[in-house]
């Protein structure tokens, strides 16, 4: 289980990374939910680029990781707006993809949001749309908008 000082570093760039209209951040119940599961985990990375970060109080960005079995799922990926276009949100991709090489996985998937401007980035890190679900999100402008999962295939050497 993360310890508290990650849990809240994590929620304040939830809170300031998502757009409430569109119904993708999580609670802090629901974090908590997830990352006492044996197979959550996740990755943290500061303004400056480094994923190991010592100080929490300087965590611009987090993604959020479920394996089951050999595929890893991401669960989720979120910088703070300040600290967005410097290569923050595809480095913390690359580590998710080589953490999840190292545990023996073969696919990491995502779903997105199907309006998302994310999806440049998926693409440029080698991502594909392989399904979709309608009206998988709800926001607060009382919309439902389709998720569109991506795949990636994880090689071994
Ligand atoms: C998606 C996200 C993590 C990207 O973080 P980042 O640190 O800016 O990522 P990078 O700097 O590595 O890559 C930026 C690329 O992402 C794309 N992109 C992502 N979000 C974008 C946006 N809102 N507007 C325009 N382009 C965007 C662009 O292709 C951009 O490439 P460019 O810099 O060459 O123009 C960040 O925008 C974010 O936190 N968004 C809100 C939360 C979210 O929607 N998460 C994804 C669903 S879980």
């Amino acid at each position: 289980m993360a310890e508290q000082h990650v849990i809240d570093a994590i929620m304040r760039v939830m809170e300031a990374a998502f757009d409430p209209v569109y119904g993708e951040a999580w609670t802090r119940s629901q974090l908590l939910g997830a990352l006492v599961l044996p197979d959550t985990r996740y990755v943290l990375i500061d303004e400056d680029g480094n994923l190991v970060p010592g100080n929490f109080d300087r965590i611009a960005g987090f993604a959020l990781l479920r394996r089951v079995l050999d595929e890893e799922e991401l669960l989720l990926i979120a910088v703070r707006p300040e600290s967005r276009a410097r290569g923050l949100g595809g480095r913390l991709i690359e580590r998710a993809v080589e953490t999840a090489a190292d545990l023996g996985c073969s696919k990491i998937f995502l779903e997105m949001r199907d309006d998302n401007p994310a999806r440049h980035l998926y693409h440029a890190h080698g991502f594909r749309p392989v399904g979709i679900r309608r009206d998988y999100y709800s926001g607060r402008d009382g919309k439902r908008r389709n998720a569109i999962t991506f795949m990636r295939a994880i090689n071994h050497l």
